[in-house]
């Protein structure tokens, strides 16, 4: 097992790339089971989880092949339709081989995702858009199983409880490539890795408008080709490199940060006294620590995104002044804060807020990452602490950041992984 060593570090200086989207790579990955011919899927991250759908894929027959920082992918002459338990309960976004694998066989069964530590994640929005587009689906033990001669397009409502879902959006857009006339989405989400998927199946040969806003049409077709596509570079990333350089201090250019994906975010670090500048294809973030605490809740995009929530919340924890931070999207993330209380963070729940009292510095401890990007939180937090910070279950850091040691490193940040069990020492950097 790895353990990260995070040392107190700043301010950071330099130049760094941020990598292509997880969020974008997963379902349009899965939109490759759409066509029997061969896609090029550029800038794809190398993580755990773009390598659990890679093998969700060869389950499912599919040659998947890395080179370099694309992903080849060849659909083969005998496939299958069953997407195991064993792959699906380690990453929930498996769900979206769900429509393509109806789409273009006219069948398919899926393991039913688990519980999830961020809260509860329901996919009745994924179930209920198929069964409209004229799917029948049982629940048999514990798969999802799906069929139908055709699907046929509709007018679907994609909405919860929380407001619109990402990758059922994904899914049934997926689905209504391939279905009989139109669809139409109401409520549709809008995050840029929905109009990234949408622009990879347009560049498939699907007919789609109106994606980036809440109602999306797709008009069907009979047969999708495969493409050569590159994923837009990751906001999630990008947004945690931006809160790492104002919790740290420094100047650092961030390129590939698309400002048109990170408004919200720019917005509250500005507020947060943070100084932001769009550039020629990079984001300039300027900051002299001297934080000032800002309120943030979390909405569907373009609001603030969920997955910048605990990020944000270890900045609130050093900055001047109490915030009040509100999940709209889990009310239950908030896995990080008795870590963070640990490492000397003044932090009260209430329901699906938390009230944050800036303190002048946290003390580094052992903490225990909880999710993806409860670990970026506590990353960023042990930079800022004093001693060291010793980040325990690394296999959730793993699942989504690409080079994210390395990546700080060379901004001048001091962190390290170790190999408790051989007790090598690998130096990120
Ligand atoms: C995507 O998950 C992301 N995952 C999540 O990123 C992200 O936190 C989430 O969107 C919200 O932005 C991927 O793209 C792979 P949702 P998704 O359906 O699509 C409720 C990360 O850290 N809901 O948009 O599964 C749901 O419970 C992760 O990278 C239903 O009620 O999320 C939530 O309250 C984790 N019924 C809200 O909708 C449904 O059928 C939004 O969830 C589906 C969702």
């Amino acid at each position: 097992m790895d353990t990260l060593i995070v040392e107190r570090s700043g301010p950071l200086r330099g130049t760094v790339e941020v990598s292509g989207a997880k969020n974008a790579s997963l379902p349009i990955m899965a939109a490759c089971l759409l066509t029997d011919e061969e896609s090029v899927i550029e800038h794809v991250p190398q993580v755990t989880d773009v390598n659990t759908m890679a093998e969700i894929l060869r389950v499912l027959g599919v040659e998947v092949e890395w080179q370099d920082e694309q992903v080849l992918i060849r659909p083969g002459h005998k496939p299958s339709w069953t997407a195991p338990y064993e792959l699906v309960s380690r990453m929930r976004a498996s769900v979206c081989v769900l429509g393509p694998l109806l789409a273009k066989h006219g069948r398919a069964k899926v393991a039913m995702p688990g519980g999830c530590v961020i809260g509860s994640r329901p996919i009745d929005l994924h179930l209920e858009g198929l069964e409209a587009l004229g799917a029948r689906l049982t629940i048999d033990h514990g798969y999802i199983v799906a069929e139908t001669p055709r699907l046929r397009g509709t007018t679907i409502h994609l909405a919860g409880a929380f407001g619109s879902s990402v990758l059922a959006t994904a899914n049934v857009m997926m689905a209504a490539t391939l279905a009989d006339g139109m669809t139409v989405i109401e409520q549709a989400a809008c995050e840029p890795e929905v109009v990234d998927l949408a622009n990879c199946l347009i560049a498939m040969g699907a007919k789609i408008s109106g994606h980036g806003a809440p109602l999306i049409r797709i008009e069907g077709v009979s047969r999708l080709h495969g493409t050569h596509y590159r994923i837009i570079p990751d906001r999630i990333e990008a947004g945690t490199l931006m809160i790492a350089t104002a919790m740290l201090g420094g100047d650092v250019r961030i390129h590939g940060a698309v400002p048109e994906h990170l408004g919200a975010v720019i917005g509250k670090l500005t507020e947060a006294n943070v100084s932001i500048e769009s550039l020629d294809g990079c984001v300039r973030v300027r900051s002299d620590r001297k934080l000032k605490s800002v309120d943030v809740t979390t909405l569907p995009f373009p609001s603030f995104p969920t997955d910048l929530q605990a990020q944000f919340l270890a900045m609130m924890s050093v900055s001047q002044g109490v915030s009040i931070v509100t999940e709209k999207i889990y009310p239950e993330r908030f896995m990080h804060v008795p870590e963070l209380k640990r490492m000397g963070a003044q932090i009260t729940r209430e329901g699906a807020s938390a009230i944050v009292k800036g303190v002048e510095r946290l003390s580094g401890a052992p903490v225990m990452a909880s999710d993806l990007r409860a670990s970026a939180a506590l990353v960023l937090a042990g930079l800022t602490a004093d001693n060291s910070t010793q980040l325990h279950g690394l296999e959730h850091l793993d699942r989504g950041y690409e080079h994210l040691e390395q990546k700080l490193t060379r901004l001048g940040a001091r962190l390290r992984r170790i190999n408790s069990a051989s007790q090598n020492l690998s130096v990120g950097g």
